[in-house]
């Protein structure tokens, strides 16, 4: 078994090789050369520092590195089932953290969906700790009419403003939450069309959701409270988006489940799909001798 760079291959075989790897894992999650150049954009994935497993003419595995200021980002592992458990995931994941240390990253990071025992305990035995609990949640379309009683018990929302993509970024700057590395700004500055409603409530809530909408669907939900009860003033925030575009499905990824915001999703109909554990790893400083200095 050879591991290669990733830059060695087409996007089409990369694409290929991931859905390979992935064909029973336990959310289907099939890649498209499109996706993939999206994904390789939007989280910074570096192919130079990232590679496949090759025997022969087949790709056995792959993995990815995402390459941020002072931190990496480990992505995309994938081992074919017949190629399991005879060492190829931990010849992938020493290829990427050397490939993090030749950079000089002072820590990685990545993240395991809750019951993905084998990547778990991978990463357990490589050093890698847990950091939190994060929520992929969604929430279907809701064409129900609310019932008065719903209706009365509803935060009021008396202010309503609608901020175009340039206008967003300037108010992810202030945010004040700590995202994950899907939802950090580097992550959204790279998305196209983001838009963002700034909502006041009558008791002197404050708070803003931003969104990407798409015909069917609703991502890039990132809720931030200035000032008010946090669940109160993100249920007032998501519903007032939801009435905006009533039709579309929601999905919210990686909320920290311990988040104060987080009731405030599920009290706007938003549901625990599935979770991933977040976790990090200190990289040891490269020795002299070892420095690349090409
Ligand atoms: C996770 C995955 C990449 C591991 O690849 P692999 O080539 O089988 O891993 P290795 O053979 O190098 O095993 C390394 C360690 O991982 C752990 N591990 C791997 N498979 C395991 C299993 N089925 N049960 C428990 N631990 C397991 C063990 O600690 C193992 O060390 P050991 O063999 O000394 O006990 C592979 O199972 C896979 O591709 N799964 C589907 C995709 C996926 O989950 N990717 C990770 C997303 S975060």
């Amino acid at each position: 078994m050879e591991l290669i760079p990733a830059t060695e291959f087409s996007l089409e075989e990369l694409a290929e090789a991931y859905n390979e790897t992935r064909i029973d894992y336990i959310i289907p999650m099939p890649m498209t050369v499109e996706r993939l150049r999206d994904y390789i954009s939007v989280y910074d994935v570096e192919l130079s520092c990232s590679c496949a497993a090759v025997r022969g003419d087949e790709i056995l595995g792959i993995g990815m590195l995402g390459v941020r200021q002072g931190r990496g980002w480990i992505t995309r592992l994938g081992v074919l089932p017949s190629g399991r458990r005879q060492g190829v995931g931990s010849h992938l994941m020493a290829f990427l953290l050397d490939a993090a240390r030749q950079r000089g990253l002072p820590v990685v990071w990545l993240e395991v969906i809750e019951g993905n025992n084998p990547a778990h305990e991978l990463f357990n035995g490589l050093n890698f700790r847990e950091t939190r609990e994060l929520i992929v949640a969604r929430r279907p379309p809701n064409f129900r009419a609310l019932a008065p009683g719903e209706l009365a018990a509803r935060p009021r929302v008396r202010n309503v403003r609608t901020l175009d993509h340039e206008a967003t970024l300037r108010l992810l700057e202030n945010r004040r939450d700590e995202p994950n590395w899907l939802n950090q700004n580097e992550s959204l500055q790279k998305v196209a069309d983001l838009s963002s409603l700034v909502i006041e409530t009558v008791d002197g809530g404050q708070g803003w959701v931003t969104f990407k909408t798409s015909l069917l669907r609703l991502t890039r939900i990132v809720v931030d409270v200035l000032a008010g009860d946090p669940a109160a003033v993100t249920t007032a925030a998501l519903q007032t988006l939801h009435e905006f575009f009533p039709t579309q499905d929601a999905i919210a990824e990686n909320i920290p489940a311990k988040a104060a915001i987080w009731p405030g999703f599920q009290d706007a109909g938003y549901f625990d799909a599935f979770r991933r554990i977040e976790m990090v790893r200190p990289m040891p400083p490269l020795e002299r001798d070892e420095q690349d200095f090409g």
